[in-house]
């Protein structure tokens, strides 16, 4: 008879083992590299890694910094940055995403939490972001942890349609702002 290889722990078993024994604090909060590529194909659609890998090229000159919430295991399971040119004064939160799996756990609380740490870290006291229209749920959160509309806008970026084609999605934003204390 044949021994069954041991099946490994999934990240999203780990993580929710260890946030269900220890709490969404105890996990490891630091920055995204070039080597998490690899691991971020759930944060987006098929051309999201090649943005967040511009994004980390950013890093270099001081424009942003990327942060990560990591699973025990190491990989990340939710992921943001901030951008500090996107609007004078302010830092500019975006490309926040948690697993699907990992939603409603507390870890996007954390990583925005970290990620105003960065913004106040660089002398700054706003931090913004923007959020569709049409993403209550997102908008709840951002409400819950102080962040108030102060505008409308338009962003727009590439995406892939149905047939693998690229088009540019139109997005209609929200955009909010909180005062960090
Ligand atoms: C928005 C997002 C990053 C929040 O991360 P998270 O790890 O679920 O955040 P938290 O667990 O700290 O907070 C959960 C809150 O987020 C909101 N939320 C948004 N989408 C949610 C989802 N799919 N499931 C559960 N909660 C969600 C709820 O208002 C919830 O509020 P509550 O804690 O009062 O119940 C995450 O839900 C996500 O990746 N969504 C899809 C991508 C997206 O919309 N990104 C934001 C673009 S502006």
């Amino acid at each position: 008879m044949t021994e069954e290889a041991p099946q490994t722990e999934s990240t999203e078993q780990l993580a929710r083992s260890q946030i269900e024994s220890d709490g969404v604090s105890s996990l490891v909060v630091n920055d995204l590299t070039l080597e998490d590529l690899n691991d971020i194909e759930w944060s987006g659609g098929p051309l999201h890694p090649e943005s967040v890998r511009k994004a980390l090229e950013r890093k270099n000159n001081g424009e942003v910094d990327y942060l990560t919430v990591r699973a025990p295991n190491g990989k990340p399971i939710t992921i943001g940055g901030v951008d500090y040119k996107a609007r004078k004064g302010t830092g500019t939160m975006w490309q926040l995403a948690t697993m699907e799996s990992l939603r409603g756990l507390g870890l996007g609380t954390k990583l925005i939490e970290s990620l105003e740490q960065k913004i106040k870290g660089k002398g700054l006291k706003v931090a913004t972001l923007s959020v569709e229209k049409d993403n209550p749920l997102a908008r709840a959160l951002y409400e819950r942890l102080g962040y108030d509309i102060f505008d409308h806008d338009q962003e727009s970026w590439e995406e892939l349609d149905e047939n693998g084609q690229p088009y540019t999605y139109v997005a209609e934003v929200d955009l909010m702002r909180k005062e960090l204390l």
